[in-house]
């Protein structure tokens, strides 16, 4: 089973970016924790980030018949980008939104998601630990769908 795993934009900066909000991990701690998990649950990951939306949509093209399932953290695209959303339908390919901040806990603009809904579903305020609860429940759900 082969999952991808997005991160949009800022997300490089996470460790000085806000640590109010998004504490002191880095993502590369993030990364290095998802394969652990990932390696237990014998499932590979790909991993990427951009700051470009572009970048990230044609990284989700890329994905059509390679990966199973995606795990995406747009950061401020989930909130804006249609394009986003568009590829993601259109490769077919399950996906689940992780963020680390609660991002219904925030400002007004941030509460909506133009991903949420087409998603198999969301994790969002744990921190770091989103990116594990995402993968869990992601890799649940591909495995369920197989039929165990
Ligand atoms: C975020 C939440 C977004 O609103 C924000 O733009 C980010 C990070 C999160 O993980 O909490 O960059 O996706």
């Amino acid at each position: 089973m082969h999952i991808a795993v997005l991160n949009g934009p800022n997300l490089n900066l996470l460790g000085e970016r806000e640590p109010e909000l998004y504490g002191r991990i880095t993502l590369g701690e993030i990364e290095a924790r998802t394969r652990e998990r990932a390696r237990a649950l014998d499932v590979e990951v790909s991993w990427a980030q951009t700051n470009h939306e572009g970048e990230l949509v044609d990284a989700i093209q890329r994905l059509k018949g390679k990966a199973d399932g995606v795990m995406i953290n747009a950061a401020a695209f989930t909130h804006t980008s249609l394009a986003v959303r568009d590829a993601l339908l259109a490769v077919r390919v399950p996906f689940v939104e992780v963020h680390l901040s609660n991002i219904f806990a925030r400002e007004p603009e941030r509460r909506r998601s133009v991903l949420a809904d087409a998603a198999v579903g969301m994790v969002t305020g744990f921190g770091a630990e989103s990116y594990r609860l995402g993968l869990e429940g992601l890799v649940g759900f591909l495995q369920a769908r197989r039929g165990g």
